[in-house]
């Protein structure tokens, strides 16, 4: 957010036609670019002062502040000159010299900037006990006075005060997009999305309306375009910040898609001039798509010396997500004087159990079952200020703040049950983790997750009937966007009925996603399906787990085809495994194939060979440094080899 201090540097003679060609960045960026190749020393007063000023308006504030270091010697008279001079250092981070070059500016007519300037500077210091102390010395008419008042209770998480401070330092300034920002951030942490986004809309309509040269949303409309470069208008826009900020609300609300989407339609930077917060939400949201590149920029950013605080607590988690415990814990041992500022109570304990169930599970069983028992008081206390919000009616702020702390707490919860779980379902012991989810039922009882995994470790059990009971009501909820399920939830429901003799509802639901399956192909040819294609795979693995490999195999192979709509990776995983049951079992003599049967298998094996050059056989993980050697990691090659074997087993059986 922004800080008020609202000086614009200008300079005399150069100000009026400098001021209107610099809004074309291309000025500014040309100057700078020729002074750094020209390197002319010493330049006159002229050439330093329109220097001074391009580098500041291409965001270069170490240069600005070089030029403006040469003009304050050359020409201590000019009272201009020291403001710019304290106002590039500040800008470009040096805190220390900028505090000491502000103390030239102790002259009566500079006197209200010098306090700007030196609140700034604490502020972002994070001594905002000293900051306040100097804002509050301003006029109270200052408009600055009431925007940094603001900003000041924001720090304190005041936000309701802090938003009528800048709506009020808006009255008089007008429409300027970092008031605006600030007024967004403050309903973004009031959980009030609807009127964040509301201004963020304003400084984005406004954005797109003043500058069309920042190319906004042309990045997401697939138009190549160049970098817009971190230009004094930019910044003075707050596009940046607003997109971002929109980015996290979508991201909070759920919406993927949406938030890339706020990430893309920002005026354009190259990765090097973006700045960290771009940088972080872009490491975070495309996570699924680009996990090498998102731990990397994280990673990146922990060794700045400044970045946002949350790029700590999301690398940890991200590392446990992917499994790299240990990775995780050498950034947080790297780190410790980071753990406490950086992460939440919560965070910090969570992270620790997980770290522990490396070494010592049953200790981070109890871990987790601390967290759980603290939680579960918390829970309980929101649901009666629920109740009585809802009773009292006050208004309808107060019940949506409440219902949304109780969802956020019960999210964590289930986060922090999961966890626990995992442990018993590691050691494939589901008696235990069936017995863990049944003690949470009280607060869980709603929640899809938690239904999703008791129906799972229902399933792993054989308790078919019970687990169909919390498979059903997941997949009606979505029946008319059935393709919306994940494929295994279809799988097992399907694999369910067939056990407990359903075959009608297990044909009605694979009737169903056919129908789906072909409306995507109607429209999108080209469109890979494969849920359809999971569904028969689980069920022929079923067959086969039975011992009935002639039905299960011929259900495998029929299910991929047309192949080049089928064979993926998630599908290949499937039916390899049944292909090496198979083998197994040959080898072993313990069944042997029809012919038919195995020319069948090789015909199968050679079309997957020859669909399968572009699709991996395995997803790798993002960090690992033996990578499978190129061109083994393809469907094609282990189709290749599953071939060879079948030969080598027929052969030994005739
Ligand atoms: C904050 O600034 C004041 C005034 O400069 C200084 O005395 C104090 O030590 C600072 N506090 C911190 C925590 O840095
Ligand atoms: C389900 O999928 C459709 C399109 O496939 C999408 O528009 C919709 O938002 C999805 N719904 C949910 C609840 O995920
Ligand atoms: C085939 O091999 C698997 C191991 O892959 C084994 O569990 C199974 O019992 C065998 N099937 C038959 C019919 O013997």
């Amino acid at each position: 957010y922004h800080f008020g201090i609202m000086m614009t540097i200008k300079d005399g003679e150069y100000t009026a036609t400098i001021y209107k060609l610099v809004r074309t960045r291309s000025l500014c960026d040309g100057v700078v670019r020729l002074a750094r190749k020209l390197d002319i020393n010493p330049l006159s007063r002229a050439a330093l002062s329109l220097l001074g000023f391009c580098y500041y308006h291409v965001q270069d504030f170490s240069g600005a502040a070089e030029c403006y270091e040469q003009l304050t010697q050359l020409h201590p008279e000019v009272e201009d000159y020291r403001v710019y001079y304290a106002q590039s250092l500040y800008k470009a981070g040096a805190y220390a010299e900028a505090t000491k070059a502000s103390f030239a500016l102790d002259t009566p007519s500079s006197h209200t900037k010098m306090i700007k300037l030196q609140a700034s500077i604490k502020y972002f210091e994070e001594n905002h006990s000293a900051a306040k102390c100097l804002v509050e010395q301003l006029p109270p008419e200052d408009t600055d006075y009431v925007h940094n008042m603001g900003c000041l209770l924001y720090q304190d998480a005041k936000y309701e005060d802090a938003c009528k401070k800048f709506t009020s330092a808006m009255q008089v300034l007008g429409d300027v997009p970092a008031l605006s920002y600030n007024i967004a951030l403050c309903y973004y942490r009031l959980c009030n999305y609807a009127q964040a986004l509301k201004y963020i809309g304003e400084i984005i309509e406004r954005g797109i309306r003043e500058h069309p040269e920042l190319s906004v949303g042309l990045t997401t409309e697939g138009i190549d375009v160049r970098s817009v470069g971190n230009t004094l208008v930019l910044h003075q826009t707050a596009l940046v910040e607003a997109f971002n900020l929109k980015a996290a609300i979508e991201y909070q609300l759920k919406n993927l898609k949406g938030a890339q989407d706020a990430l893309t339609d920002m005026p354009p930077r190259t990765e090097e001039e973006l700045d960290t917060v771009t940088l972080h939400n872009q490491a975070l949201l495309n996570m699924d798509s680009k996990p090498s590149q998102g731990f990397e920029k994280l990673a990146f950013l922990l060794q700045q010396p400044s970045f946002p605080p949350v790029t700590f607590g999301n690398l940890l988690l991200l590392y446990c997500k992917h499994e790299y415990f240990d990775l995780a814990a050498d950034v947080l041992a790297e780190n410790a004087h980071l753990t406490y500022k950086l992460l939440s109570p919560y965070e910090y304990e969570f992270l620790d159990a997980l770290l522990t169930c490396q070494t010592a599970p049953e200790e981070a069983f109890r871990k987790f079952d601390d967290m759980i028992g603290k939680m579960t008081e918390k829970l309980r206390k929101l649901a009666k200020q629920v109740l009585q919000e809802a009773k009292t009616a006050r208004d309808d702020d107060g019940q949506k703040k409440a219902l949304q702390e109780y969802d956020t707490m019960q999210e964590k919860y289930i986060v922090v049950l999961m966890a626990q779980a995992k442990i018993y379902w590691n050691r494939e012991n589901f008696a235990m983790v069936e017995k863990i989810f049944h003690k949470s039922m009280e607060v869980c009882n709603e929640d899809d997750t938690w239904r999703l995994n008791v129906a799972h470790v229902l399933f792993m059990q054989n308790k078919y009937k019970e687990a169909i009971s919390f498979y059903e009501p997941i997949v009606k909820k979505h029946y008319n966007n059935i393709l919306n399920v994940s494929a295994v939830v279809l799988a097992n429901l399907c694999v369910s009925y067939i056990i407990t003799s359903q075959n009608e509802e297990a044909e009605e639901l694979m009737r169903k996603i056919e129908k789906e399956e072909e409306q995507i192909s109607y429209d999108d040819p080209d469109k890979k399906v494969f849920h359809l294609c999971i569904v028969n795979l689980v069920i022929g693995t079923l067959y086969c787990t039975k011992g009935n490999y002639d039905f299960g195999i011929s259900r495998v192979i029929k299910s991929l085809e047309p192949y080049n709509k089928k064979l993926g990776t998630d599908t290949w995983f499937y039916a390899k495994r049944c292909f090496l049951s198979l083998l197994e079992n040959m080898s072993k003599h313990i069944i042997t194939l029809k012919g038919v049967m195995v020319q069948e298998c090789i015909q199968f094996l050679e079309n997957c060979e020859e669909y399968g050059r572009e699709v991996p056989a395995i997803i790798e993980q993002p960090l690992e440094e033996s990578r499978v050697q190129m061109g083994k990691n393809t469907v094609t090659y282990e189709a290749r080899l599953l071939k060879a074997l079948f030969y080598k087993v027929t052969s030994w059986n005739e």
